[in-house]
Protein backbone atom coordinates (compact mmCIF):
# COMPACT_ATOMS: atom_id res chain seq x y z
CA UNK A 1 0.00 0.00 0.00
CA UNK A 2 1.58 3.41 -1.21
CA UNK A 3 1.61 6.54 1.54
CA UNK A 4 -0.44 8.07 0.03
CA UNK A 5 -3.24 5.28 0.02
CA UNK A 6 -1.96 4.48 3.49
CA UNK A 7 -2.99 8.41 4.55
CA UNK A 8 -6.44 8.14 2.82
CA UNK A 9 -7.46 5.10 4.53
CA UNK A 10 -6.37 6.69 7.78
CA UNK A 11 -8.39 9.38 7.26
CA UNK A 12 -11.42 7.24 6.57
CA UNK A 13 -10.74 4.67 9.69
CA UNK A 14 -10.41 7.98 12.05
CA UNK A 15 -13.47 8.22 13.96
CA UNK A 16 -15.28 11.66 13.00
CA UNK A 17 -15.21 14.48 15.75
CA UNK A 18 -18.83 15.65 16.13
CA UNK A 19 -19.49 18.48 13.91
CA UNK A 20 -17.91 16.39 11.41
CA UNK A 21 -19.90 16.05 7.58
CA UNK A 22 -22.11 12.83 7.63
CA UNK A 23 -20.68 10.33 5.88
CA UNK A 24 -22.69 9.87 2.22
CA UNK A 25 -24.38 6.93 0.41
CA UNK A 26 -21.00 6.91 -2.36
CA UNK A 27 -17.93 6.89 0.41
CA UNK A 28 -19.99 4.23 2.64
CA UNK A 29 -19.82 1.62 -0.38
CA UNK A 30 -16.49 2.71 -0.57
CA UNK A 31 -15.95 1.95 2.89
CA UNK A 32 -17.67 -1.23 3.02
CA UNK A 33 -15.96 -2.36 0.12
CA UNK A 34 -12.38 -1.09 1.61
CA UNK A 35 -12.59 -3.02 4.49
CA UNK A 36 -13.44 -6.15 2.66
CA UNK A 37 -10.28 -5.85 0.79
CA UNK A 38 -7.82 -5.48 3.74
CA UNK A 39 -10.09 -8.35 5.08
CA UNK A 40 -8.11 -10.59 2.92
CA UNK A 41 -5.00 -9.03 3.50
CA UNK A 42 -4.83 -8.83 7.14
CA UNK A 43 -3.60 -11.91 9.21
CA UNK A 44 -4.22 -10.12 12.52
CA UNK A 45 -7.56 -10.85 13.78
CA UNK A 46 -7.12 -8.17 16.56
CA UNK A 47 -6.19 -5.34 13.94
CA UNK A 48 -8.57 -6.25 11.84
CA UNK A 49 -11.46 -6.58 14.25
CA UNK A 50 -10.30 -3.48 15.59
CA UNK A 51 -10.26 -1.39 12.16
CA UNK A 52 -14.05 -3.29 11.52
CA UNK A 53 -14.92 -1.27 14.80
CA UNK A 54 -13.71 2.08 13.39
CA UNK A 55 -15.29 1.64 10.33
CA UNK A 56 -18.38 1.06 11.51
CA UNK A 57 -18.93 3.63 13.94
CA UNK A 58 -18.01 6.21 10.92
CA UNK A 59 -20.66 4.51 8.59
CA UNK A 60 -23.20 4.26 11.23
CA UNK A 61 -22.80 7.60 12.78
CA UNK A 62 -22.52 6.48 16.17
CA UNK A 63 -20.77 6.90 19.30
CA UNK A 64 -19.01 3.36 20.22
CA UNK A 65 -18.52 -0.40 18.53
CA UNK A 66 -18.10 -3.83 20.02
CA UNK A 67 -17.45 -7.15 18.94
CA UNK A 68 -18.08 -9.93 20.69
CA UNK A 69 -16.23 -13.41 19.64
CA UNK A 70 -18.64 -16.31 20.57
CA UNK A 71 -16.71 -18.74 23.26
CA UNK A 72 -18.58 -22.21 22.48
CA UNK A 73 -16.58 -24.18 25.06
CA UNK A 74 -17.08 -21.77 27.75
CA UNK A 75 -21.03 -20.57 26.21
CA UNK A 76 -20.43 -16.98 26.80
CA UNK A 77 -19.65 -14.16 24.60
CA UNK A 78 -16.65 -11.83 25.05
CA UNK A 79 -15.75 -8.62 23.80
CA UNK A 80 -12.54 -9.10 21.77
CA UNK A 81 -12.93 -5.05 20.63
CA UNK A 82 -14.36 -2.50 22.39
CA UNK A 83 -13.69 0.65 20.97
CA UNK A 84 -14.13 4.06 23.16
CA UNK A 85 -15.71 1.80 26.20
CA UNK A 86 -13.09 1.53 28.84
CA UNK A 87 -15.22 -0.86 30.69
CA UNK A 88 -12.23 -3.97 30.19
CA UNK A 89 -13.16 -7.30 28.90
CA UNK A 90 -16.95 -7.73 28.87
CA UNK A 91 -17.85 -11.73 29.39
CA UNK A 92 -22.06 -12.56 28.92
CA UNK A 93 -23.35 -16.43 28.80
CA UNK A 94 -24.55 -17.12 25.86
CA UNK A 95 -28.76 -16.25 25.99
CA UNK A 96 -28.10 -13.24 28.66
CA UNK A 97 -27.74 -9.87 27.69
CA UNK A 98 -28.23 -7.96 24.29
CA UNK A 99 -24.82 -9.63 23.10
CA UNK A 100 -25.32 -12.83 24.20
CA UNK A 101 -29.04 -12.86 23.22
CA UNK A 102 -28.41 -12.50 19.74
CA UNK A 103 -25.54 -14.86 19.83
CA UNK A 104 -28.40 -17.32 21.24
CA UNK A 105 -31.34 -16.59 18.33
CA UNK A 106 -29.16 -15.33 15.58
CA UNK A 107 -31.35 -12.39 15.27
CA UNK A 108 -30.77 -8.59 15.11
CA UNK A 109 -31.47 -6.32 17.91
CA UNK A 110 -32.34 -2.91 17.32
CA UNK A 111 -33.94 -1.08 20.44
CA UNK A 112 -34.43 2.65 20.80
CA UNK A 113 -33.74 2.88 24.73
CA UNK A 114 -31.39 0.38 26.27
CA UNK A 115 -32.61 0.75 29.73
CA UNK A 116 -36.48 0.22 28.90
CA UNK A 117 -35.28 -3.23 27.57
CA UNK A 118 -35.09 -6.08 30.38
CA UNK A 119 -32.00 -8.03 28.11
CA UNK A 120 -30.22 -4.94 28.74
CA UNK A 121 -26.84 -5.60 31.10
CA UNK A 122 -26.24 -1.82 32.89
CA UNK A 123 -23.51 -3.40 34.29
CA UNK A 124 -20.49 -1.92 32.69
CA UNK A 125 -21.88 1.82 32.32
CA UNK A 126 -22.46 1.72 36.11
CA UNK A 127 -18.75 1.00 35.97
CA UNK A 128 -17.21 3.92 33.80
CA UNK A 129 -20.33 6.37 34.14
CA UNK A 130 -21.54 6.40 30.32
CA UNK A 131 -24.91 6.05 29.48
CA UNK A 132 -26.11 4.05 26.33
CA UNK A 133 -29.29 4.43 24.95
CA UNK A 134 -29.72 3.66 21.62
CA UNK A 135 -27.81 0.02 20.52
CA UNK A 136 -27.99 -1.85 17.34
CA UNK A 137 -26.66 -5.77 17.69
CA UNK A 138 -26.28 -7.83 14.67
CA UNK A 139 -24.76 -11.46 14.59
CA UNK A 140 -21.79 -12.93 12.81
CA UNK A 141 -22.64 -16.47 11.02
CA UNK A 142 -20.35 -18.59 10.03
CA UNK A 143 -20.81 -20.95 7.05
CA UNK A 144 -22.38 -23.60 8.94
CA UNK A 145 -24.86 -20.96 10.15
CA UNK A 146 -23.80 -20.63 13.60
CA UNK A 147 -23.24 -16.99 15.26
CA UNK A 148 -19.91 -17.02 15.81
CA UNK A 149 -19.68 -13.60 16.82
CA UNK A 150 -21.76 -10.21 17.36
CA UNK A 151 -21.58 -6.74 16.29
CA UNK A 152 -22.72 -4.09 18.17
CA UNK A 153 -23.01 -0.52 17.45
CA UNK A 154 -23.99 2.26 21.03
CA UNK A 155 -25.51 5.64 21.07
CA UNK A 156 -26.28 6.93 17.43
CA UNK A 157 -24.80 10.51 17.05
CA UNK A 158 -27.50 12.98 17.30
CA UNK A 159 -29.64 11.46 19.16
CA UNK A 160 -31.84 9.54 16.55
CA UNK A 161 -32.65 5.55 16.35
CA UNK A 162 -30.41 2.93 14.09
CA UNK A 163 -32.78 2.67 10.78
CA UNK A 164 -33.03 -0.25 8.43
CA UNK A 165 -30.53 1.33 6.21
CA UNK A 166 -28.31 0.83 9.26
CA UNK A 167 -29.27 -2.85 9.62
CA UNK A 168 -28.34 -3.22 6.29
CA UNK A 169 -24.96 -1.92 6.28
CA UNK A 170 -24.09 -3.80 9.24
CA UNK A 171 -24.96 -6.99 7.76
CA UNK A 172 -22.38 -6.56 4.95
CA UNK A 173 -20.17 -5.84 6.83
CA UNK A 174 -20.77 -8.86 9.87
CA UNK A 175 -20.94 -10.96 6.74
CA UNK A 176 -17.42 -10.22 5.46
CA UNK A 177 -15.84 -9.99 9.66
CA UNK A 178 -17.42 -13.45 10.23
CA UNK A 179 -15.01 -14.78 7.12
CA UNK A 180 -11.90 -13.35 8.54
CA UNK A 181 -12.75 -14.52 12.27
CA UNK A 182 -13.57 -18.13 10.93
CA UNK A 183 -10.25 -18.65 8.90
CA UNK A 184 -8.29 -16.68 11.87
CA UNK A 185 -10.02 -19.68 14.01
CA UNK A 186 -9.12 -21.90 11.45
CA UNK A 187 -5.53 -21.18 11.77
CA UNK A 188 -5.22 -21.24 15.28
CA UNK A 189 -7.04 -24.98 15.58
CA UNK A 190 -4.45 -26.35 13.16
CA UNK A 191 -1.51 -24.19 14.66
CA UNK A 192 -2.97 -26.18 18.04
CA UNK A 193 -3.04 -29.61 16.16
CA UNK A 194 0.33 -29.06 14.60
CA UNK A 195 2.06 -28.22 18.33
CA UNK A 196 0.62 -31.16 19.99
CA UNK A 197 1.44 -33.54 17.52
CA UNK A 198 5.13 -32.60 17.36
CA UNK A 199 4.87 -32.35 21.17
CA UNK A 200 3.30 -35.90 21.50
CA UNK A 201 6.08 -37.07 18.76
CA UNK A 202 8.99 -36.27 21.22
CA UNK A 203 6.87 -37.67 24.56
CA UNK A 204 6.64 -41.16 22.39
CA UNK A 205 10.39 -41.31 21.88
CA UNK A 206 11.51 -39.96 25.44
CA UNK A 207 9.69 -42.36 26.84
CA UNK A 208 11.40 -45.19 25.44
CA UNK A 209 14.40 -44.59 27.38
CA UNK A 210 13.65 -43.88 31.22
CA UNK A 211 17.38 -41.68 31.79
CA UNK A 212 16.46 -39.46 28.82
CA UNK A 213 13.05 -38.72 30.22
CA UNK A 214 11.84 -35.48 28.99
CA UNK A 215 15.04 -34.58 27.13
CA UNK A 216 13.49 -33.20 23.87
CA UNK A 217 11.45 -30.82 26.27
CA UNK A 218 14.57 -29.55 27.61
CA UNK A 219 16.80 -29.10 24.08
CA UNK A 220 13.78 -27.40 22.84
CA UNK A 221 13.45 -25.28 25.47
CA UNK A 222 17.44 -24.51 25.85
CA UNK A 223 17.52 -24.16 22.20
CA UNK A 224 14.55 -21.23 22.62
CA UNK A 225 17.15 -19.31 24.87
CA UNK A 226 19.99 -19.95 22.53
CA UNK A 227 18.47 -19.21 19.44
CA UNK A 228 16.74 -15.97 20.91
CA UNK A 229 20.12 -15.05 22.48
CA UNK A 230 21.79 -15.30 18.77
CA UNK A 231 18.56 -12.64 17.48
CA UNK A 232 16.61 -15.44 15.96
CA UNK A 233 13.11 -14.66 16.14
CA UNK A 234 9.36 -15.17 14.68
CA UNK A 235 9.48 -18.49 12.34
CA UNK A 236 12.94 -19.40 12.32
CA UNK A 237 12.57 -19.71 16.18
CA UNK A 238 9.52 -21.63 15.20
CA UNK A 239 11.84 -24.03 12.48
CA UNK A 240 14.39 -24.48 16.04
CA UNK A 241 11.61 -25.31 18.18
CA UNK A 242 9.94 -28.02 15.71
CA UNK A 243 13.64 -29.73 15.02
CA UNK A 244 14.15 -29.55 18.87
CA UNK A 245 11.27 -31.40 19.68
CA UNK A 246 12.04 -33.73 16.90
CA UNK A 247 15.57 -34.50 16.72
CA UNK A 248 16.09 -37.39 17.83
CA UNK A 249 13.12 -38.92 16.81
CA UNK A 250 15.14 -41.37 14.43
CA UNK A 251 15.58 -43.41 17.89
CA UNK A 252 12.19 -45.04 17.10
CA UNK A 253 13.94 -47.25 14.72
CA UNK A 254 16.90 -48.24 17.22
CA UNK A 255 16.39 -51.58 18.84
CA UNK A 256 15.80 -51.23 22.92
CA UNK A 257 18.89 -53.69 23.12
CA UNK A 258 21.11 -50.64 22.10
CA UNK A 259 19.25 -47.56 22.86
CA UNK A 260 18.46 -49.29 26.91
CA UNK A 261 22.12 -50.66 27.21
CA UNK A 262 23.88 -49.54 30.45
CA UNK A 263 27.93 -48.61 30.09
CA UNK A 264 29.99 -48.79 27.02
CA UNK A 265 28.87 -49.26 24.06
CA UNK A 266 30.94 -51.16 21.34
CA UNK A 267 32.66 -49.65 17.74
CA UNK A 268 29.42 -51.86 15.91
CA UNK A 269 26.83 -50.55 18.95
CA UNK A 270 28.15 -47.06 18.48
CA UNK A 271 27.72 -47.11 14.57
CA UNK A 272 24.58 -48.56 14.90
CA UNK A 273 22.93 -45.90 17.16
CA UNK A 274 24.86 -43.20 14.86
CA UNK A 275 21.81 -44.05 12.21
CA UNK A 276 19.17 -42.40 14.29
CA UNK A 277 20.29 -39.03 13.35
CA UNK A 278 20.20 -40.53 9.27
CA UNK A 279 16.82 -41.78 10.23
CA UNK A 280 15.26 -38.46 11.82
CA UNK A 281 16.01 -36.44 8.92
CA UNK A 282 14.32 -39.60 6.46
CA UNK A 283 11.01 -40.02 8.57
CA UNK A 284 10.58 -35.94 9.15
CA UNK A 285 10.97 -35.78 5.36
CA UNK A 286 7.35 -37.79 5.24
CA UNK A 287 5.91 -34.93 6.72
CA UNK A 288 4.92 -31.91 4.19
CA UNK A 289 5.87 -28.83 6.65
CA UNK A 290 4.40 -25.86 5.63
CA UNK A 291 6.81 -23.62 2.97
CA UNK A 292 8.38 -21.33 5.38
CA UNK A 293 9.39 -24.58 7.83
CA UNK A 294 11.13 -27.08 5.14
CA UNK A 295 14.09 -27.25 6.45
CA UNK A 296 13.22 -28.25 9.54
CA UNK A 297 14.12 -32.28 8.91
CA UNK A 298 17.54 -31.24 7.62
CA UNK A 299 18.17 -28.90 11.16
CA UNK A 300 16.81 -32.14 12.70
CA UNK A 301 19.16 -34.74 11.04
CA UNK A 302 22.23 -31.88 11.30
CA UNK A 303 22.21 -32.27 15.11
CA UNK A 304 25.33 -34.64 15.38
CA UNK A 305 27.59 -32.48 12.84
CA UNK A 306 30.30 -31.32 14.07
CA UNK A 307 32.28 -28.46 12.96
CA UNK A 308 35.74 -29.80 11.86
CA UNK A 309 33.62 -32.08 9.42
CA UNK A 310 33.98 -35.25 11.97
CA UNK A 311 30.29 -35.34 12.72
CA UNK A 312 27.76 -37.56 11.35
CA UNK A 313 25.37 -38.97 9.74
CA UNK A 314 26.77 -36.98 6.52
CA UNK A 315 30.27 -35.62 7.57
CA UNK A 316 29.15 -32.36 6.74
CA UNK A 317 31.60 -29.24 6.45
CA UNK A 318 31.27 -26.35 8.41
CA UNK A 319 29.33 -24.51 6.07
CA UNK A 320 26.92 -27.04 5.04
CA UNK A 321 25.72 -27.26 8.69
CA UNK A 322 22.37 -25.02 9.41
CA UNK A 323 22.37 -22.30 12.01
CA UNK A 324 19.63 -24.22 13.64
CA UNK A 325 21.17 -27.50 13.84
CA UNK A 326 24.29 -25.57 15.75
CA UNK A 327 21.95 -24.46 17.75
CA UNK A 328 20.33 -27.75 18.48
CA UNK A 329 23.71 -29.16 18.87
CA UNK A 330 24.82 -27.09 21.53
CA UNK A 331 21.39 -27.52 23.49
CA UNK A 332 21.64 -31.01 23.35
CA UNK A 333 25.32 -31.57 24.73
CA UNK A 334 23.69 -28.87 27.21
CA UNK A 335 21.38 -31.38 28.06
CA UNK A 336 23.44 -34.69 28.35
CA UNK A 337 26.07 -32.32 30.49
CA UNK A 338 23.35 -30.94 32.92
CA UNK A 339 20.88 -33.42 33.13
CA UNK A 340 21.83 -37.34 35.41
CA UNK A 341 22.72 -40.30 34.03
CA UNK A 342 22.97 -43.75 34.93
CA UNK A 343 27.16 -43.38 34.39
CA UNK A 344 27.13 -40.05 36.08
CA UNK A 345 25.60 -37.16 37.83
CA UNK A 346 23.92 -33.82 36.16
CA UNK A 347 27.00 -31.86 36.29
CA UNK A 348 27.28 -28.20 37.57
CA UNK A 349 26.59 -25.60 35.45
CA UNK A 350 30.16 -24.50 35.35
CA UNK A 351 31.38 -28.08 34.94
CA UNK A 352 29.34 -28.09 31.77
CA UNK A 353 30.40 -24.32 30.44
CA UNK A 354 34.35 -25.96 31.10
CA UNK A 355 33.73 -29.04 29.15
CA UNK A 356 31.67 -26.67 26.25
CA UNK A 357 34.18 -24.76 25.68
CA UNK A 358 36.67 -27.45 25.18
CA UNK A 359 34.23 -28.33 22.55
CA UNK A 360 33.45 -24.96 20.85
CA UNK A 361 35.49 -24.59 17.24
CA UNK A 362 35.78 -28.59 16.63
CA UNK A 363 32.66 -29.63 17.30
CA UNK A 364 30.71 -27.59 18.21
CA UNK A 365 29.90 -23.85 16.97
CA UNK A 366 32.50 -21.04 19.26
CA UNK A 367 29.48 -18.54 18.22
CA UNK A 368 27.00 -20.40 19.68
CA UNK A 369 28.70 -21.65 22.52
CA UNK A 370 29.33 -18.09 23.27
CA UNK A 371 25.88 -17.52 23.43
CA UNK A 372 25.41 -20.16 25.62
CA UNK A 373 27.79 -18.51 27.98
CA UNK A 374 26.60 -15.17 27.67
CA UNK A 375 23.07 -16.12 28.42
CA UNK A 376 24.09 -18.84 31.57
CA UNK A 377 21.60 -17.08 33.69
CA UNK A 378 18.28 -17.74 31.46
CA UNK A 379 19.73 -20.90 30.84
CA UNK A 380 20.05 -21.55 34.72
CA UNK A 381 16.38 -20.70 35.35
CA UNK A 382 15.32 -22.79 32.37
CA UNK A 383 17.13 -25.61 33.82
CA UNK A 384 15.48 -24.94 37.22
CA UNK A 385 12.13 -25.02 35.47
CA UNK A 386 12.89 -28.29 33.70
CA UNK A 387 14.52 -30.21 36.81
CA UNK A 388 11.37 -31.92 37.13
CA UNK A 389 11.26 -34.07 33.86
CA UNK A 390 14.92 -35.37 35.27
CA UNK A 391 14.80 -38.93 35.34
CA UNK A 392 14.95 -40.42 39.28
CA UNK A 393 17.28 -42.32 40.59
CA UNK A 394 15.45 -45.32 41.36
CA UNK A 395 14.24 -45.20 37.55
CA UNK A 396 15.24 -48.35 35.64
CA UNK A 397 18.77 -47.98 34.40
CA UNK A 398 20.03 -45.23 36.61
CA UNK A 399 21.62 -47.03 39.62
CA UNK A 400 24.94 -48.58 37.73
CA UNK A 401 27.71 -47.42 38.95
CA UNK A 402 28.60 -43.28 38.18
CA UNK A 403 31.60 -43.12 35.28
CA UNK A 404 32.91 -40.13 34.22
CA UNK A 405 33.04 -37.87 31.00
CA UNK A 406 30.06 -38.62 28.81
CA UNK A 407 30.20 -42.14 27.60
CA UNK A 408 29.94 -43.25 23.48
CA UNK A 409 26.57 -43.76 23.99
CA UNK A 410 26.04 -40.17 25.09
CA UNK A 411 27.70 -39.15 21.96
CA UNK A 412 26.54 -41.46 20.06
CA UNK A 413 22.33 -40.81 20.72
CA UNK A 414 21.77 -38.51 23.26
CA UNK A 415 25.26 -35.82 23.45
FE1 LIG B 1 20.78 -37.51 18.92
FE1 LIG C 1 19.35 -35.65 21.77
Amino acid sequence: MTEERRKQRDRRTQPRRKGERRVTAGSKLDLILDVTRRLMSITDLDALLRDMATVTTQLLDADRATIFIVDRERAEVWSKVALGTGAGEIRQPIGVGIAGTVAATGETINIADAYEDPRFNPEPDHRTGYRTKTLLTFPMTGQNGRVIGVFQVVNKNGGGEFTTDDEETLSSLGASAAVAVENAQLIAEQRRLWTTLIETLAVTIDARDQQTAGHSQRVTRYAEVIGRALGLQGIELEKIRAAALLHDYGKIAVRDQFLLKPGKLDQAEFEYMKVHAEKTGEFLAHLVFPQDMRDVPVIAAQHHERMDGKGYPRGLPAERILLGARIVAAADVFDALTAPRYYKPAYTLEKTLEIMDGMAGDHLDASVVAAVRRNVHDLEWTLDSMKHTWPKPGDEGMTAAPESGLSERDQAANS
